[in-house]
């Protein structure tokens, strides 16, 4: 029998009926067709499928999408201000840290929850945080310059935001 679920993605209040056994990337891509998570092994084993919960980086093919009733859910669709990329994904272009990009976004994802709670990781810690993403073919030195530039421009734009407002 079919279930209710109520959850905000990409800060949107969205309400599905699905059935219990259903995984939280089935609902992001197959229901609401946000298909830029992707979902490659279906084993929990390369993160491929990360999003974002409640500020926790969560792979969302080892979880129930029930599991998540009532909370948050942020996906790569959901970072971009309009036109404007997130200062993530413009460090993953500008680094070159991406080919095929089938694993990026999940790394991306993972980047988001891990500067959000820890603006200036070393890269010790961003290979800690990353650990487990699986990527064939991009060097993993590339990725881990990619998520301290990001840490960089993501202070650059905080510190012109006060300073823009001192000036006001
Ligand atoms: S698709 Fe989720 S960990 Fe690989
Ligand atoms: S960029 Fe191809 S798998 Fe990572």
């Amino acid at each position: 029998m079919k279930q209710q679920l109520n959850i905000v993605v990409n800060g949107e209040p969205r309400e599905l009926f699905i059935e219990p056994k259903t995984l939280l990337v089935q609902v992001i891509r197959e229901h609401l067709g946000l298909t830029g998570t992707h979902q490659a092994c279906d084993s929990s084993s390369c993160a491929a499928c990360t999003v974002v919960v409640d500020g926790m980086a969560v792979k969302s093919c080892s979880i129930l999408a029930l599991q998540v009733n009532g909370r948050e859910v942020l996906t790569v669709e959901g970072l971009a201000q309009g036109p404007n990329l997130h200062p993530i994904q413009q460090a993953f272009i500008d680094n070159w840290a991406f080919q095929c990009g089938f694993c990026t976004s999940g790394q991306i994802m993972a980047t988001k929850a891990l500067l959000d709670e820890n603006p200036d990781p070393t890269r010790e810690e961003v290979q800690a945080q990353l650990d487990g993403h699986l990527c064939r073919c991009t060097g993993y030195n590339m990725i881990n310059e990619a998520v301290r530039d990001a840490a960089k421009r993501i202070k650059a734009q905080k510190e012109t935001a006060n300073s823009e407002k001192g000036a006001k």
